[in-house]
């Protein structure tokens, strides 16, 4: 049986900040129903939520600094997860990536830095749980020094890196280098190097055997400039080792027939029950109850990627149809606020809350009619798949896991009954606003509507597939 190690910076309902922790939260049990060993490592952040108990199991020593492992379960599984228990950094109020006011934490590099090398430990089997792994499954900047430090050891198991996310890498000055007390060896343009700065995201996609990314379109997009970032001169050259698998989701979590975060549960073939979900809707944000109403949603981390500007471009046309928007989301104190003087000059249109709240974003999916997602890029994105399991019809720019997805509506899709949804290409308000008008002439049409509804509904969104396909990859390991 393979054993694999799985490093990730967060993994729902441990702790969730976006996508990165539906994957680490799903993939892993996904994987071990195919009976892989598979073991996740994190840090013990002080936000974690748990009814597992938590064991201790050792202490591990690295870089001057001791830190604790403990041994708990993904709740509701037997994948076991063990945390890196080092309070100074991580027993703080605030998110992995933030502290509790919202400002990045200052520390990043030597918080991950030290994830980084105790994970090396595990992978090593020298921190006394006596576990050696055959593969370890990196995900994103935050593990991307594991195999750069993982090449300096001999024997050392295969690695595979993930990237969720190019936009984010770990840069650093170069005197973070030193300060981190990271190998000298490392420290090359073929290394952790990037224009002279350090790069933990570089470590990870220079020294890892495979890479992946969450989708085959992104896998594409990143060889190039404009996805890129810089990297794409690396990732092309790196092609034949790098493989684009579409995300699953957690089908339990998202599931309308069991949701127990929605008012009414539904499926394909009681559709008509949805209706419940959007006057819950409409009343929980005090819009006009209307069924007939279109409902549009957005539930979003409000940053530049998720084409936030477009949606506010669009607002002041959108809001003169005969239509009704609810966002949920927090980021950009700017977007939070524009979006705001909407909400407020058209209270009967438009709701905004600002904040995470899982429940809610559930509730979102289940009763809007339309989900607004025209991301600039988009590695796989989740929400448009919860959104087709939910029978509400995303509205997608073409681009990474969005393309991969939704299949827009035209008359040879509405044919061959495989529209899903609608999709968009250049990044302007004017081809989303094209699109939404789209939208609304389907919506206003019921049979159509309902075909693109089930069409979506139908589809396979499970692990079973994408399993597969990274355990195809840990064989070729
Ligand atoms: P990304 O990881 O880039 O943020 P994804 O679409 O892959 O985008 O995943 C986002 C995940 O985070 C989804 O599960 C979505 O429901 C959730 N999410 C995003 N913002 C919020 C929020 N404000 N409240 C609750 N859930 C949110
Ligand atoms: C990242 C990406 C998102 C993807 C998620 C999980 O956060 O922005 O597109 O779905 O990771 O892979």
């Amino acid at each position: 049986m393979k054993k694999i190690l799985f490093v990730t910076s967060e993994a729902h309902p441990l702790i969730k900040t976006g996508g990165l922790a539906d994957v680490s939260g799903s993939l892993p049990k996904a994987l071990a129903e195919q009976g892989i060993d598979v073991r996740i490592i994190m840090p013990k952040y002080q936000a974690i939520k748990t009814t597992e108990q938590i064991y201790y199991k050792s202490t591990v020593r690295v870089n001057n600094a001791d830190a604790n492992l403990l041994e708990t379960r993904l709740p509701g599984t037997e994948v076991i997860v063990w945390l890196v228990d080092y309070p100074e950094f991580f027993n703080l109020p605030g998110n992995p990536y933030v502290d509790e006011n919202g400002d990045p934490w200052t520390n990043s590099a030597e918080r991950f830095a030290l994830f980084c090398r105790i994970a090396v430990e595990v992978a090593m089997n020298r921190s006394y749980l006596n576990w050696t792994p055959d593969i370890i499954h990196c995900n994103d900047w935050q593990s991307g020094l594991v195999p750069a430090l993982l090449s300096l050891e001999s024997n050392h198991p295969a690695t595979v890196f993930t990237i969720h996310n190019l936009a984010y890498q770990g840069l650093f000055p170069k005197a973070t280098h030193a300060s981190l007390n990271l190998p000298s060896q490392l420290w090359n343009s073929n290394g952790v190097e990037f224009n002279g700065m350090l790069s933990f995201l570089k470590g990870g996609l220079a020294y890892s055997d495979r890479i992946t990314t969450v989708s085959p379109t992104y896998a594409r997009e990143i060889q190039t400039a404009d996805f890129g970032y810089g990297l794409e001169g690396l990732l092309s050259y790196r092609k034949d080792g790098l493989t684009g698998i579409i995300n699953g989701i957690d089908t339990e979590n998202w599931n309308p027939e069991t949701d127990p975060n929605i008012s009414v549960h539904f499926d394909f073939s009681t559709l008509n029950k949805k209706l419940f979900n959007k006057t819950a809707l409409q009343n929980k944000h005090s819009l006009p109850v209307d069924n007939n109403i279109p409902v549009f949603a957005l539930v979003s981390r409000l940053v530049e990627q998720k084409g936030i500007e477009l949606v506010l471009d669009c607002l002041p046309e959108m809001l003169t149809l005969p239509l009704q928007c609810v966002l949920h989301g927090v980021g950009d104190k700017s977007f939070e606020q524009q979006l705001n003087n909407f909400a407020r000059a058209y209270p009967d249109k438009m709701a905004i809350t600002i904040g995470y709240d899982e429940g809610l974003a559930h509730l979102l999916e289940a009763g809007a009619d339309i989900f607004l997602m025209p991301s600039l890029f988009e590695p796989c994105g989740l929400n448009q798949i919860y959104s087709l399991r939910y029978g509400t019809v995303p509205i997608v720019r073409k681009t990474g896991g969005l393309a991969d997805t939704v299949v827009d509506t035209l008359p040879e899709t509405l044919n061959n009954k495989t529209a899903t949804g609608f999709v968009f290409d250049e990044a302007t308000s004017g081809t989303l606003m094209e699109a939404i008008k789209r939208a609304l002439i389907v919506y206003n049409q019921p049979e159509i509507w309902k075909q693109l509804q089930t069409c979506g509904m139908h589809k396979d969104y499970s692990w079973n597939k994408s399993a597969k396909e990274y355990m195809a990859l840990y064989e070729l390991l």
